[in-house]
């Protein structure tokens, strides 16, 4: 199939972007052909105390396998993102902050920025917080969250950002994996109206596992109880040390952060990203994908508890000499025309979100989009998920007024930053297509064995060479690492995403091949929720599999054998969700229980989910070969079930 719902590069764009279509391709071609001293000069966009001279250090073979990227140079990430700009940018914004309602807003300038960061860091280092420590992050979106990452990174400590969604229960099991010594967290955190009690849900957590220090950041000033020798307030320490504090010299390979993220197995894997690869990947992509100038407004949406905010809300901005938008509420909230609203207030130049999101503002219409201006903006971005094209038009059209290129920008918590996206200088739009592969990323479609599939084509997407943003392993699992993303394809990295590629060459993600599956943007392991499901004292088994969802994308199908002489009733029904929510975080219930006498099983007894897909997707007619299931009566039960 050839499309041709094509929106050419204009030729604006193609004079001012930092790459336009010529320059791409030359890049394409240098990455490839002289990788040495391509990615050498490019890295030279950053600070080095000490420049690398050992720039590409890659096997990914099982007996040599190694991942190491300008190995010899030293770097500070923070002095990158804050000191070095102050000579010419103390003044300019280096954060704006919204707040939940929107007669709150503030933010740092980059002096400002640099003293808040400073300060943080002397209180870390006076709690006994050393080079290497883990540092647990559990905060609003409020540019403490930025400080208390660039803090740790100021001093050498490895930060692991829980998002302020989840559970006690998935703090628990983050603070105890990576083996945190102090947990950053506020009294309260806003949404939508509604309180969220960050430090009670930290004060739960430590009821199962330990750590020697809380600090406090006082958001909503609520009297929350403090636990003497162990809880501090942030406010009251602040106040005890100096405004200076110096940059720890760090080695490229250093580790910078773990973050959590949804596997296939029950347990989330800490994905382990360093120093000099990552902060190079992010700066490079964010000043290439978004076309980025220093000191345009920059508003990337997600929250600082996922890579997307990571990436794009504090590291890449700030080592761009951006302005970055920290949004602490939610779009529909006081009305459904708020971030078009905020876009207005803060002159946002570039926008950047989830289709989720554009999906969820959609259905309310133009209206609330009309009655807004949004003449500061210059250029769109999605990511999260592939966007349907009816939402791309719409964003397109209303909210771009069909003047602004959006950028489709695919890639994953373990790569760091953006890998498949169009540039807006050089690469024509396709509504629903991340096109095209940026400098240096050399993509592969497979079939099922490995076969190395040509042309226009489907199959799974790999990734043959390494680039400077990829994780470096699974925090105290190595053998995780390897497994997961190089056993399937040897000597190449499985993504885990299906794709199609097209006539063109324009790469089409279609979703994830494996058992994680993508709600609203966030990802999600079938595992995790089934072992939360079984953990209930009624549940005997679950099986968990997406399906499709008008807004979320994906939602969460359930089915659930319960115990024998448990009666299915809609109360146990709405305890289920409840409980699954309490273990897990609101983004993981179900949005549908199935009750299931049986799971349809092969004789080794293996879960058929292929079948349980088709039924939650209303396919009862068409779920193939059910010969090999140990008792084929158990479909029939379910599509009867189906109700
Ligand atoms: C999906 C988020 C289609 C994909 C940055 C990937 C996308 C997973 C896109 C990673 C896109 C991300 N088009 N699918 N533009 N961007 N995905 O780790 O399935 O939260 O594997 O990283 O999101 O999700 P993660």
């Amino acid at each position: 199939m050839i499309d041709r719902d094509l929106y050419p590069v204009s030729p604006e764009w193609a004079a001012r972007a930092h790459m336009n279509r010529e320059a791409y391709e030359a890049a394409r071609v240098a990455a490839r052909e002289t990788p040495e001293a391509f990615w050498a000069e490019q890295a030279r966009r950053l600070d080095w105390i000490t420049p690398p001279t050992v720039i590409k250090d890659v096997s990914f073979d099982k007996d040599d396998f190694r991942i190491r990227w300008f190995a010899d140079g030293a770097l500070n990430v923070c002095f990158n993102c804050v000191d070095r700009h102050l000579p010419e940018r103390a003044d300019q914004m280096a954060i704006l902050w919204e707040g939940d309602e929107p007669d709150q807003s503030g933010g740092l300038t980059y002096v400002e920025l640099h003293r808040e960061v400073c300060r943080m860091a002397n209180v870390l280092k006076s709690l006994g917080v050393k080079k290497g420590d883990r540092v647990t992050i559990y905060l609003p979106m409020i540019p403490a969250a930025a400080v208390a990452m660039l803090a740790c990174a100021r001093i050498g400590a490895i930060h692991s950002v829980v998002f302020g969604g989840f559970s006690p229960d998935s703090i628990a099991g983050r603070i105890e994996d990576c083996g945190s010594r102090l947990v950053i967290t506020a009294d309260e955190g806003l949404r939508g109206g509604k309180r969220v009690p960050l430090k009670a849900n930290v004060d739960a957590a430590l009821e199962k596992v330990a750590v020697e220090t809380v600090l406090v950041i006082s958001h909503t000033n609520a009297d929350v109880p403090m636990t003497g020798g162990r809880d501090f307030r942030y406010g009251e320490l602040k106040q005890g040390v100096s405004d200076d504090c110096p940059c720890e010299p760090m080695n490229a390979e250093d580790p910078l952060f773990i973050l959590y993220t949804s596997g296939s197995t029950g347990k989330p894997k800490g994905v382990l990203h360093t120093t000099g690869g990552y902060l190079f990947w992010v700066s490079w992509t964010h000043e290439l994908v978004f076309d980025y100038r220093p000191g345009e407004v920059f508003w990337c949406t997600a929250d600082v508890g996922w890579v997307t905010g990571h990436s794009y809300v504090v590291y890449g901005p700030l080592a761009n000499a951006g302005t970055t938008l920290m949004f602490e509420g939610v779009p529909n909230h006081p009305t459904v025309s708020r971030v078009w609203e905020v876009v207005d207030k803060h002159r946002v130049e570039i926008f950047y979100t989830a289709p989720t999101a554009l999906r969820a503002l959609m259905r309310e219409g133009d209206d609330p989009v009309k009655a807004t201006s949004r003449a500061s903006l210059r250029l769109l971005g999605t990511v999260g998920e592939p966007i349907n094209p009816e939402a791309w038009r719409w964003y397109h059209e209303v909210v771009g007024e069909s003047r602004l290129p959006i950028v489709d920008t695919w890639w994953q918590t373990e790569t760091g930053g953006v890998l498949v996206s169009p540039l807006p200088g050089a690469t024509d739009l396709k509504p629903g297509s991340a096109t095209r592969p940026l400098p240096g990323v050399e993509l592969q479609l497979v079939d099922a064995e490995g076969g190395v599939l040509e042309g226009a084509t489907s199959g799974n997407l790999v990734i043959t060479d390494s680039w400077p943003g990829q994780m470096r392993t699974v925090w105290g699992d190595p053998q995780r690492f390897f497994d997961t993303y190089f056993s399937a394809y040897p000597g190449k990295y499985f993504t885990g995403d299906g794709c199609r590629r097209d006539e063109d060459g324009d790469y089409w993600i279609t979703g994830r091949v494996d058992d994680v599956i993508n709600v609203s943007g966030h990802r999600m392991g079938t595992a995790e929720v089934e072992s939360a499901l079984v953990l209930h004292p009624d549940v005997a088994e679950a099986a968990v599999v997406g399906f499709p969802h008008d807004i979320k994308g994906q939602g969460i199908y359930a089915y659930v054998t319960l115990n024998a002489g448990v009666e299915a009733t809609e109360a146990l029904r709405a305890d289920l969700v409840r409980h699954v929510r309490a273990e897990i975080g609101p983004i993981a219930a179900p949005d549908v229980i199935h009750w299931a006498p049986g799971l349809p099983k092969t004789r080794s007894g293996k879960i058929m989910r292929r079948i349980l897909r088709k039924i939650a997707e209303g396919e009862t007619g068409a779920l193939g070969d059910t010969s090999t299931l140990a008792d084929p009566a158990v479909v029939e039960a379910l599509v009867a079930g189906r109700g």
